[in-house]
């Protein structure tokens, strides 16, 4: 039995939700949806009120997924203008920047209606309006979130481009979307150095169409270059703009944004979350699975360029009214005490983070911790990928002091909000596992072979929802079919996660990863399929098998299996060659850690690359390879055993 972690009595007294509501409510959520959501639709201010509430069907063929669809509303005036009147002096946005000796800034909701009003007219005097998409490739700054809200105030669909990745993963997301315009800054300053952000997208903009314009927000005030006509000044304009912008009436289903995903195959696809649905579940899994009350500080540290970005930065707590921090830097800059001393000088009340990061600021010693005053801390929250039980204890012990509730949120880009977390007054924590289903979302653990519903409750196999959730994306844009091929077409009539999960006898799921060819490296998705392309993209490079293995800190590390052109002499400086190319290709994040120089690929007689080997071979546990004798060449495998790179 593994240990359980209940919160204390005070906390359960003071939670939104405790044991016997979370049954109950639960209970009511799947036995009858409608019912339910039209109760917590109305956690948003409507336009025009729905009358329908859940339209859904999750048949492969005919996958068609619609929330409050009658209804009509806008979502920046959910965040913010409906706010002022009752908070229009509360702080909307800490906003903490880069370097600590710069001083952070309080954004008040008063004051975040107006700069997102001028930056909405900056938009529609460009001519940009309702249904137009608009690419945000920005740092961690106060215009993101501008940005983001502006375009829903007019009715525009943003689409994040995460500031690490690369000219041309921006430009096929510019492509792909057909882009109006992008906003980007002069360069971003993150842990003491600065990206040509500017620069970058100056590149991308060169494979685009020369309509596409180019927002700059003059950050640090680093020369960069200006193409006339085509470059505008976003801050010069705003401060011309006026603050009067009447928020765009858009119905429940009209996208809000699209954010690009890697999948097991192909290019990155743009998942469309919509309006009214992504809206009412952003802000009620920030309320409930956080405990968020009114008045305390919320901190997520993820980047707006990822979906924990967009709902518990962005949309979620501002929805609710919070207080959200906004910060710019990286956790161990200047130095590995960054994060707490940020909890501290903004008396953070939750804090959420990936386990990465507490891996990597566990490995410093937690006197960089013990400096500072925690004190305020009420929740933690762990995010992206499973939590190992030393990173698990470590937290527990040195940040929550062990009166801090731990909630493991597992969800998806897909998914737009948590589908498993404990609640915090309602689970015990049991480090590892992410517990319960959220509200609304009806798990099923099937058979990967047979696709048979597991029915008791210890059960292992791949974890599916059987019915949707007002925060499911919609479609991939501009593919419906990629939609239904990818999420609904392996287990007939089930959203497919692509995660394996193990459900224990309490009921409680435990996500063990993806058993899909997507790899997780310091909570961040990458579709093994990108980076060989990325690399077989290179001249000397024949063929290229790309697999996940484990790292201590990124918890899987990214293994490259390369085979050369003919003649071409594997060296060190070749290696060291195709890491950066990758990093120019897509980005730092994809760069391999290993690349092992691959003679031959094991294949089979049909020419299919046996990936189950190679993992093998990158987890360095090749004495248990199973069947090779259906490959084509079994000799190629000793050679790569021999060779392997991973000996730890
Ligand atoms: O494998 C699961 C893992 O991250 C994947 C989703 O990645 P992404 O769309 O980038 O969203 C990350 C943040 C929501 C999932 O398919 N994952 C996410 N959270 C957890 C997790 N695995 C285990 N435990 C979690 N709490």
């Amino acid at each position: 039995m593994s240990k359980t972690y209940p919160a204390s009595d005070e906390f359960i007294a003071n939670a939104h939700v405790n044991a016997a509501q979370y049954e109950e409510m639960y209970a009511a959520s799947v036995a009858d949806p409608d019912a339910f959501w039209a109760e917590h639709g109305k956690r948003i201010d409507w336009i025009k009120p729905f009358t329908k509430v859940k339209n859904t069907n999750f048949e492969f063929g005919k996958v068609d997924i619609k929330w409050f669809e009658d209804g009509t509303l806008n979502v920046a005036a959910n965040c913010v203008d409906r706010h002022v009147a009752t908070r229009g002096d509360q702080t909307a946005i800490i906003w903490e920047p880069d370097d600590p000796k710069t001083p952070a800034r309080h954004i008040t909701y008063a004051e975040l209606k107006d700069e997102v009003s001028r930056m909405a007219n900056v938009f529609k005097a460009q001519g940009i309006g309702k249904g137009d998409r608009v690419i945000i490739y920005l740092p961690m700054i106060p215009e993101a979130a501008y940005a983001m809200l502006a375009c829903a105030r007019i009715g525009a669909v943003h689409s994040i481009v995460f500031a690490g990745f690369s000219p041309d993963a921006l430009a096929n997301r510019i492509n792909d979307c057909g882009a109006v315009a992008v906003i980007t800054a002069d360069t971003a300053p993150r842990g003491g150095r600065r990206t040509a952000l500017k620069s970058n997208a100056d590149k991308a903009l060169f494979d685009c169409s020369d309509k596409v314009k180019c927002f700059v927000v003059k950050h640090t005030g680093d020369q960069t270059t200006w193409v006339e006509g085509r470059d505008l000044d976003v801050k010069a304009m705003m401060a011309d703009a006026s603050t009067d912008c009447p928020p765009e009436e858009v119905g429940a289903e009209d996208p809000l944004f699209i954010l690009y995903t890697s999948g097991s195959t192909g290019r990155p696809k743009g998942v469309v979350h919509t309006s009214g649905g992504y809206l009412v579940y952003a802000a009620m899994t920030q309320e409930l699975t956080f405990d968020y009350h009114d008045g305390d500080i919320f901190w997520c540290t993820a980047d707006v360029g990822w979906v924990t970005g967009h709902s518990y930065i962005v949309y979620g707590p501002l929805a609710n009214g919070a207080t959200t921090i906004m910060f710019e830097g990286v956790p161990t800059y200047p130095d590995a005490g960054r994060f707490w001393e940020v909890c501290a000088k903004h008396k953070v009340n939750q804090f959420y983070t990936a386990p990465t990061a507490i891996r990597a600021l566990m490995g410093q010693g937690p006197e960089w911790v013990e400096k500072h005053d925690l004190s305020s801390l009420k929740l933690l929250g762990s995010v992206g990928e499973p939590i190992n039980p030393e990173a698990w204890n470590w937290y527990n012990t040195h940040v929550g002091k062990g009166k801090c509730p731990i909630v493991d949120t597992f969800w998806q880009t897909e998914t737009g909000g948590h589908m498993v977390t404990a609640l915090p007054g309602a689970t015990p924590a049991k480090p590892g596992a992410a517990t319960k289903p959220f509200f609304g979302v009806q798990l099923e653990v099937l058979d990967p072979a047979t696709a048979e519903v597991q029915t008791e409750t210890a059960a292992e196999g791949v974890l599916c929802v059987k019915d949707s959730w007002p925060g499911q994306m919609r479609t991939v844009w501009g593919d419906h079919e990629r939609f239904m091929e990818t999420y609904f077409s392996q287990y007939k009539g089930y959203y497919f996660t692509g995660d394996g999960c193990r459900r224990d006898a309490d009921g409680d799921y435990w996500i063990t990863g993806r058993v899909d060819d997507v790899i997780n490296v310091s909570g961040h998705r990458m579709g093994t399929a990108e980076v060989e392309s990325a690399l077989v993209a290179h001249e000397t490079v024949a063929e290229a098998a790309v697999v996940g293995y484990p790292h201590d800190i990124k918890g899987q590390g990214i293994y490259a299996y390369v085979t050369l052109m003919n003649g071409i002499e594997p060296t060190d400086e070749l290696r060291k060659e195709l890491v950066k190319w990758v990093r120019t290709e897509i980005g730092p994040i994809a760069s391999p850690d290993l690349i092992q120089w691959a003679p031959g690929l094991p294949k089979t007689r049909s020419g299919k690359i046996m990936r189950r080997i190679l993992r093998k071979i990158a987890e360095n546990d090749y004495g248990a390879l199973g069947d090779t004798s259906t490959l084509a060449d079994p000799s190629v495998v000793d050679d790569l055993i021999d060779n392997r790179m991973n000996r730890a």
